[in-house]
């Protein structure tokens, strides 16, 4: 991967990694980059890094020397954020550069010696301080903690109006030679609009009340360029990213798209039966929506479509007195990620008893997840004509209260 000049003074480097699964748990069929930056003033600053993934850290190192820079020359290494997908190349660093200077916070600091052992001269800063690398380059410090650590800050070069936010801003995808916003297609962009929705669920959701108040600081700063650890550098369209984390914030407590989400489970295809009907039913009213079985469809993408969905309708039967085990993983996640307040509605076959709903009454109660449920519709074995008619007509019902919440009729 080649170094690009972000803009005068700025570059970026970067490493991308696939066929992992991410922090081990979230599927990356297209990859994920860590972006480091080079500033230079009189004297040089590095912010953030890569993993310590094999062979990842000498990506970067390699990159150092497409610069012509050798670790000797950098002054500073700005640690935005700890968790290790930037901070695990640090070991290999202090190998060829022992003595390195480190600008962090103080919840940063004790976690490099808890992670790594590092207890380097530090500069320990916090929001409103600066750092002057000389040649008129002032970098200011803002922390914006919980995104996504509570560590976290946000570095912002007041020469070139790039703000550096780490996790802030970010999306999934591998980046290539032309990370630039103007560089790329409208697909590409919505390629990575659709990368940042789930990047955004899957990791920044839980801490949606802290990302608004980091877009809100990032909005009373005269930021021209938005250079994130993670995805493409916005320096055309900057205001596009920061409205998207907003909406993205905002769709936490509801209402989200116009949309509802399906996500079902069936073991011997009675409930599947009535999969279709209530997908008709929403359907007729001209709502969109998406659909997922469920163990078959990964949580990650399901939390995605649930995180931009006003409603979402839960297919399963009761298994051994509860959820049908799959539906509760997923459900289970989305009360950890904070997605609240949703116009729900449930179906399932049981056979001997019912059990499912004491159980999706524990996790909504758990997580105070508020969602607002339509009568459930439970059928014993297979579902009758009138049953799937009800069903259908709850579908119908969903997609009206929704479309009401989401135009403010309601
Ligand atoms: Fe990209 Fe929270 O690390």
């Amino acid at each position: 991967m080649q170094t690009t000049q972000v803009t005068d003074g700025v570059f970026r480097l970067s490493a991308n990694v696939h066929d992992i699964l991410f922090e081990g748990m979230w599927p990356i069929p297209h990859g994920f980059s860590m972006n480091s930056y080079i500033v230079k003033g009189d004297k040089v600053a590095i912010i953030d890094g890569v993993c310590d993934w094999d062979g990842t850290p000498e990506v970067l190192f390699d990159q150092f020397k497409q610069m012509d820079v050798k670790a000797e020359d950098i002054d500073y290494v700005i640690i935005n954020h700890m968790e290790p997908d930037h901070s695990g190349w640090l070991k290999d660093f202090k190998k060829i550069r022992p003595d390195f200077k480190i600008v962090t916070t103080a919840k940063a600091k004790k976690l490099l010696e808890a992670f790594y052992e590092i207890e380097n001269e530090t500069i320990v800063v916090k929001s409103g301080d600066t750092l002057d690398l000389g040649d008129g380059r002032v970098l200011a410090f803002e922390e914006i903690p919980n995104v996504h650590w509570p560590e976290t800050m946000a570095t912002f070069d007041t020469k070139s109006g790039a703000l550096f936010p780490c996790d802030a801003f970010g999306a999934f995808g591998a980046i290539t030679d032309s990370p630039y916003d103007d560089q790329l297609s409208q697909d590409e962009i919505e390629f990575f609009e659709e990368e940042a929705t789930r990047y955004y669920a899957n990791i920044v959701g839980a801490y949606s009340a802290p990302a608004k108040k980091a877009v809100m600081k990032t909005e009373s700063l005269p930021v021209k360029i938005i250079a994130p650890g993670h995805g493409i550098v916005w320096r055309k369209n900057p205001q596009k990213i920061i409205d998207d984390y907003k909406r993205y914030a905002a769709y936490s407590k509801g209402p989200a798209k116009e949309e509802i989400t399906v996500i079902w489970g069936s073991m011997y295809g009675n409930t599947e039966q009535a999969v279709a009907p209530v997908v008709e039913g929403i359907k007729s009213e001209g709502v969109k929506v998406n659909v997922h079985r469920v163990p078959e469809t990964h949580y990650s993408y399901v939390l995605r479509d649930v995180w931009n969905s006003s409603g979402v309708v839960l297919g399963m039967p009761t298994y051994e007195y509860k959820m049908f085990a799959p539906m509760a993983v997923v459900v289970d996640e989305m009360g950890r990620k904070k997605a609240m307040n949703r116009k729900a509605f449930r179906f399932g076959s049981y056979g001997w008893s019912g059990g499912a709903q004491k159980e999706l009454d524990e996790i909504q109660e758990r997580y105070k997840m508020g969602w607002d449920f339509l009568e459930p519709v439970e059928f014993n074995g297979a579902p009758s004509k009138e049953e799937l008619d009800l069903i259908y007509q709850r579908g119908k019902e969903l997609a009206i209260q929704v479309r009401e919440w989401v135009r403010g009729e309601a």
